[in-house]
């Protein structure tokens, strides 16, 4: 298919904004699949900070990242994607070029562990605080799971309620695909000028 899938586009959105050096967040770590992506794209002169509330899951995403021997510095902190900026040092706080989100349960484990609406608001908000101008947040949500579609719609309602004038706010979903197929969000911070 030539349209990205919607995890594609999400490292695709992410890619565009990051540079060899760049630091980047990944919200909700899971088995490290984008943690391993971002490390990729800053490289060794870069920073990727990761967050979970499973220490089992970021206990397997830090031997994946030492198994691929990780292309950048990269702390893994159990904790709350809400808590980002608590944890972030002060000096990137405003110059974050990539955060991604990956919402709802990690396939495989824990299914009651899953991401929640109110969390996840608190978790962008900051993590639109921590960027760069120019920098992007994805947000790839799922609708299939109990509390998938509430979670979506308070994603969506927040996201539109952006001002115009400070982010760009971009909806990726396929219209006509069956059984609750994933959805992607991305936001750009706007330069100021
Ligand atoms: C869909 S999985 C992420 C998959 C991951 N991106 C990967 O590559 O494997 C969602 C993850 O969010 C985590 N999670 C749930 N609530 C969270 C929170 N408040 N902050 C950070 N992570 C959270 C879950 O533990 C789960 O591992």
């Amino acid at each position: 298919m030539v349209i990205p899938e919607i995890l594609d586009a999400a490292h695709m959105f992410a890619a565009r904004a990051l540079r060899p050096g760049d630091v980047a967040v990944d919200a909700t770590v899971g088995n490290g699949n984008d943690t391993q992506f971002l490390t990729e794209q800053v490289g060794p002169t870069g920073q990727v900070f990761g967050f979970d509330v499973q220490d089992g899951a970021l206990r397997r995403a830090r031997t994946r990242l030492e198994e691929g021997e990780a292309a950048a510095p990269t702390a893994l902190f159990c904790a709350g994607h809400e808590q980002l900026l608590d944890h972030l040092p002060d000096e990137v706080h405003g110059s974050v070029s990539a955060v991604m989100f990956n919402l709802g349960y990690l396939p495989g484990s824990d299914s009651s562990c899953i991401t929640r609406p109110s969390t996840t608001i608190e978790g962008l908000t900051s993590a639109l605080e921590g960027l760069r101008g120019g920098g992007v947040i994805t947000v790839v949500l799922y609708t299939g799971h109990e509390g998938g579609a509430a979670e979506a719609n308070a994603v969506r309602e927040w996201a539109t309620a952006q001002p115009q004038e400070e982010v760009h706010v971009l909806s990726y979903r396929f219209l006509n695909q069956q059984n609750d197929p994933p959805q992607l969000m991305v936001l750009e911070k706007r330069a100021s000028e």
